[in-house]
């Protein structure tokens, strides 16, 4: 849908163009466009638009004196603060929902020249994300269409950036990135009747298939015979047969680091014996935020493929239901390291189908470094509402350069601490450990309490999503419902590694 183009931008067939330009004080907003920047004066001088971040003004070609008849033009403002990636996302989320406001089918942008220090190739990526990231709807159940709801027609965006080859690079980087970010929306939008386990098993497998990753899938038999009990446990009230679909990416370049990720792929969440409350309960829903985050990042990894690392994805994938056969309070389960576990509350369920996972994943492959993506706890919502990424890390260097990518990709989080006084509240009297706290204090930082004890000594970070999932932060670039967050956050991380 994104295409890059290096024709000036006076040619073209477009029937929208996209100007963004920066407030001023005591001046209108400058435009290489003379018709439009006259325009833009008149509007300054009745206050109504300065260039403001966040406001934009729709333009229609003067039909009388104008050579373009009936052309739209779209201003979107950067307004005057400190030049960010983020602004030009949020600029570029913008713009897209205006033209999706009108009958635009196919518009051109053009690229600003210079945006405070950026490099050009920063510039565009963070432009191609918003656009492609503010575009994305979920409409795939609704039959009756709904005009106020729905977007408009747009066909193509193309960017005008000149003869570039690091801005055609970097588009291509933000176009993948986006594109993941709307492919993991598109799993997390699934309902639960229709995203079951086994639909992770096909998504993995149909993603090697395509991307040339190499994919293996344990499934009932093969958890059970492995001892993975937290999967088997949590999924043997439900009639969906669990899976652990496991992912693989290899980098180039020999002897590369091997990182880790394991992403919560719980597909829906009764609470099983320890039922939800009624209200909100299809949120839970949303509840494989994690898994579908991990397969869309492997999905951007094999696109791009970066030669200095190997990435393993695994989702444990499972249903938490009631049935005649569910866990029950109190039951004590064995997870693949041996450990045992009183499950206190069925609830609970997501550390115990990672902790199989991370397990697992530690011991086969030996990584260098593994991070978790779940929606974990309600807990960390209390702590850090739906603004921010709860981190919890046993690795000083790896929490802080994934609190500075957050930071840049517009995706942050706050680190919370560890420590065996909050560990100490898992103590139980019959097992090796419960799978909740006495009571509710921390309840964040006890949830990672339990998965540290299945990663040994490995680097580890633990982002729990809860909040940020869905419900994120309004931003132009970030639509209603699951939000994706963790893609670009990942994605980012890994592509910087060394
Ligand atoms: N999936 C939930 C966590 C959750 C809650 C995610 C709200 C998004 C929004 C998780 O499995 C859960 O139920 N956690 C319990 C743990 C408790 C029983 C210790 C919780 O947070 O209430
Ligand atoms: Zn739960
Ligand atoms: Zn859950």
């Amino acid at each position: 849908m994104l295409e890059i183009s290096h024709r000036p931008l006076s040619e073209g067939d477009e029937d929208t163009t996209v100007y963004f330009v920066r407030e001023k004080s005591r001046q209108p907003p400058a435009c290489p466009d003379q018709e439009v920047a006259d325009y833009l004066r008149s509007v300054w001088e009745l206050d109504d638009f300065k260039g403001q971040a966040g406001r934009s003004v729709l333009y229609y070609r003067n039909s009388i004196g104008g050579a373009k008849t009936g052309e739209r033009v779209i201003v979107v403002g950067l307004g005057k603060d400190k030049p960010t990636s983020e602004l030009l996302r949020e600029a570029g989320g913008l713009a897209v929902n205006v033209a999706m406001g009108t009958k635009a089918q196919r518009f051109k942008v053009a690229l600003p020249e210079k945006f405070g220090g950026l490099s050009r190739g920063d510039l565009a990526r963070a432009l191609s994300e918003g656009l492609v990231l503010g575009s994305y709807r979920f409409a795939k159940y609704r039959n009756e269409l709904d005009p106020e709801q729905d977007s408009g027609s747009i066909k193509a965006i193309t960017i005008h950036a000149g003869d570039d080859r690091t801005v055609a690079v970097a588009i291509r980087q933000g176009l993948v990135a986006a594109q993941a970010v709307n492919s993991a929306r598109d799993m997390i939008n699934e309902p639960g009747n229709k995203w079951t386990p086994g639909h992770f098993v096909k998504a993995g497998r149909q993603l090697a298939e395509q991307h040339g990753l190499i994919c293996q899938v344990f499934e009932e038999d093969a958890l059970k015979n492995m001892g993975m009990g937290g999967i088997i446990g949590v999924s043997q009230g439900s009639s969906q047969p669990p899976a652990l679909v496991v992912l693989k990416y290899r980098g180039k370049i020999a002897k590369a680091p091997t990182l880790l990720l394991v992403g919560k792929g719980l597909t829906f969440d009764s609470g099983g014996i320890s039922l939800k409350p009624g209200a909100g309960m299809q949120d839970m829903k949303y509840d494989m935020s994690g898994g579908a985050v991990v397969l869309a990042v492997m999905q951007a990894l094999a696109q791009l493929q970066p030669t200095g690392i190997n990435v393993v994805g695994l989702v444990p994938a499972a249903e938490n239901m009631v049935g005649p056969a569910a866990l029950k309070p109190g039951d004590i389960i064995n997870q693949f390291n041996g450990k045992s576990v009183e499950v206190v509350n069925t609830d609970a369920e997501g550390r115990l189908i990672l902790a199989d996972a991370l397990a697992y994943g530690v011991k086969h492959y030996r990584p260098d470094a593994v991070i978790d993506i779940a929606t974990l706890t309600g807990a960390v919502i209390i702590a850090l509402g739906h603004h921010r990424t709860g981190l919890m890390s046993n690795d000083d260097a790896l929490a802080q350069r994934l609190v500075a990518v957050g930071d840049r990709c517009g995706e942050p989080l706050w680190r919370l601490p560890l420590g065996k006084e909050y560990r100490q509240q898992l103590k139980s009297e019959v097992a090796d450990l419960k799978n909740v706290g006495s009571d509710r204090a921390a309840g964040a930082i006890t949830a990672a309490c339990f998965l540290q004890e299945f990663v040994g000594k490995t680097p580890w970070a633990h982002l729990d999503i809860a909040g940020t999932a869905w419900d994120f932060t309004k931003k132009s670039y970030v639509p209603m419902g699951p939000s994706g967050v963790g893609v670009r956050l990942l994605l980012e991380m890994l592509l910087g590694w060394n």
